[in-house]
């Protein structure tokens, strides 16, 4: 049975203090607590938006969060936007296009829309509203009308929301590192951790795994932030795809990571997930993996009684398999800086966005005189693990259209992909060649 613990949070512009079971989703506190039942459940998964709501002026998903990560923030629903009768201008607009088609996606949409409104102020461009509602479906196909809403609404930027200061017990929400490793190393094999909840609450949904042995690890600081250290970056292993998404440093010296980030989910899922989450998940299919290999990053990973620096490859040990040991935490991966590099990320779904790679990779080169100097070549989906490609890497560097066709020949040699639901073995191997020639020439043209 899982316990109750006290958060205190705003909601709506209203501080309030709570008590919530710990196995409890943000969601189902909005919705049977509150009452605030304008949030909606569709999937329960991160797939389709309706549960949208805006959490410290960012849009998530209330289904995949627990209560007590939302302990000291701002939180905003559907009900939070109208003043009286007036309708918040997205809401009007929603109506004047006649995009409510139903009450189910729309409330979701309309938030969505309004977390990137009140950065800007102003109606989201045309040529970027499909990427801001990304993160949002609609089964009955009435986008036009709402892609017509979105663009048109405009509202004054919003300033920050307050939030009251957080007060769940360290015990499930520990502040420090220290205090996080504790619990570790006290129920070890009991409870694990969970920072951006995007596949932990996936599998507690599917019922794989449970959501009251889970302590979140989001308000520790030192696994927070991109650093600059001198001859190498610190990310900070709860830092989200969002603002890896963002970050300038790794635009310049890891440009295929920020590339990676922008395919995972839709802005909700980005703005939760953390690129800690993604390696401790260990899939050999995860987006943000591949430009680490192709930037031969360390994984920083601490216990109570020891710190350690794994390389990359020497992480995961099988599909969904690491390294670390239960009492263990990432903290940080650390890249390399490494002057003039160009990096891209590349890959094949069945869609461009909410789906799982077919293939992907990452190559990052550096050209001296017109040819490459130094090459790293990884690969994900094709492998029990993510894979570096070094014949590939050597071919390349001979240079030259023969170079390329000798690196294409390499990398069909290299992968080893399987059949599953997803692709075909044939078809695996073939598109990796594929996208390696146009990942080189993009970067050679670049
Ligand atoms: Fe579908 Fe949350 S209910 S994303
Ligand atoms: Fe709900 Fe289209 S708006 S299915």
């Amino acid at each position: 049975m899982a316990e109750t613990i006290e958060i205190a949070l705003s909601v709506n512009g209203q501080n309030r203090r709570l008590r919530v079971r710990t196995d409890q989703r943000l969601v189902d506190l909005l919705r049977g607590d509150l009452r605030l039942t304008g949030t909606k459940e569709g999937c329960g998964k991160g797939e389709c938006g309706a549960c949208t709501v805006i959490l410290d002026g960012e849009a998530v998903n209330s289904c995949l969060m627990l209560a007590y990560q939302a302990d000291g923030t701002a939180v905003q629903t559907i009900e939070g936007l109208a003043v009286g009768d007036r309708l918040h201008p997205l809401q009007d607009a929603f109506v004047e296009h006649g995009a409510v088609q139903c009450g189910i996606c729309i409330p979701g949409m309309i938030m969505s829309a309004k977390a990137h409104i009140d950065l800007t102020g102003q109606a989201i461009p045309s040529d970027q509203a499909r990427s801001v509602l990304a993160g949002n479906l609609c089964r009955c196909t009435g986008y036009s009308k709402i892609l017509a809403a979105v663009t048109r609404a405009a509202a004054p930027p919003a300033p920050p929301a307050t939030a009251p200061d957080a007060v769940a017990p360290p015990y499930f929400r520990p502040r420090s590192l220290e205090e996080a490793l504790e619990i570790l190393i006290q129920r070890t094999g009991e409870v694990r951790p969970i920072a951006g909840g995007t596949d932990v609450l996936v599998q507690a949904k599917d019922g794989k795994t449970s959501a009251e042995a889970l302590f979140d690890i989001t308000a520790v600081p030192e696994l927070r932030g991109i650093e600059d250290l001198g001859d190498h970056i610190r990310i900070g292993a709860a830092t989200t795809h969002t603002e890896i998404l963002g970050s300038r440093l790794l635009q310049k010296y890891c440009p295929a990571l920020p590339m990676a980030c922008a395919y995972v989910g839709g802005p909700q899922i980005r703005n939760r997930g953390t690129i800690g989450g993604n390696l401790a998940h260990g899939s050999p299919a995860a987006d943000t993996v591949p430009p680490l290999y192709a930037a031969d990053a360390k994984v920083e990973v601490v216990s109570v009684s020891d710190r350690r620096e794994v390389v990359i490859s020497d992480f995961f040990t099988g599909p969904w398999q690491t390294v670390l040991a239960p009492d263990e935490l990432i903290v940080a991966v650390k890249i390399p800086k490494r002057g003039n590099v160009r990096g891209i990320f590349l890959r094949l779904g069945q869609r461009q966005g909410h789906a799982i790679a077919k293939v992907s990779i990452a190559v990052a080169l550096v050209f001296r005189d017109g040819k490459p100097d130094w090459a790293r070549v990884a690969l994900g989906a094709v492998a029990p693990t993510v894979i570096r490609a070094p014949d590939t890497e050597r071919a390349l560097l001979t240079g030259g259209y023969e170079g390329l066709r000798r690196a294409m020949e390499a990398v069909r040699n290299e992968v080893r992909p399987a059949d599953d639901l997803r692709s075909t073995r044939e078809y695996r191997r073939e598109m990796a060649a594929v996208l390696l020639e146009r990942a080189v020439r993009r970067l050679a043209d670049a």
